[in-house]
């Protein structure tokens, strides 16, 4: 059994220090991309207050697949430069959106979802993948969120 306890009521720095500890750590040693996956977003949903969506997008043939996800079931394939998770795959960019509403071309996997963010994962200069965090909250998501999933990013980069 693996009980990481995380405090959610402390500051975002350390709350996504502790995560990326716990990423680390159940991560170690184990070389199957989906099984890191499906623990990192497990973790995800446990660590971070407010969402109603966290996981991975994965590059497959110069598109997004689906990969290992805690919520609802969502879209199965997005283009590059589709929506913002093909947004952050296209650019290599952290994609911030405060309000889902107003990005244009936001694919509505579950209609509760009002703020995203989404982290491209790097390896050897290309994307390999990406994080998506959704949340039902306006605005629940700011640059600490966006430096905290990145540091996670560059730490699984090696893992997933
Ligand atoms: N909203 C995303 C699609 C993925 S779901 O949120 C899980 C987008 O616009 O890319």
């Amino acid at each position: 059994m693996y009980d990481f306890a995380p405090s959610t009521d402390q500051p975002k720095p350390a709350l996504y220090r502790d995560l990326a500890e716990a990423a680390l750590a159940i991560t170690h040693d184990e070389p199957d991309a989906v099984a890191n996956m499906a623990n990192c977003a497990a973790l995800l949903a446990q660590f971070l207050p407010d969402l109603n969506w966290a996981g991975f997008y994965r590059m497959v043939d110069g598109g997004l697949v689906l990969g290992p996800f805690a919520g609802k079931p969502a879209c199965i394939r997005i283009a590059l430069g589709q929506g913002v998770c093909g947004a952050a795959a296209a650019t290599g960019e952290t994609q911030l959106v405060p309000d889902v509403h107003a990005f244009p071309g936001h694919i509505a996997c579950d209609a509760a979802s009002r703020s995203e963010l989404v982290v491209p994962v790097m390896r050897d200069g290309a994307v390999i993948a990406v994080i998506d965090l959704d949340s039902p909250l306006v605005a629940r998501f700011d640059a600490e969120d966006a430096a905290g999933l990145e540091a996670l990013a560059a730490a699984l980069a090696g893992r997933i």
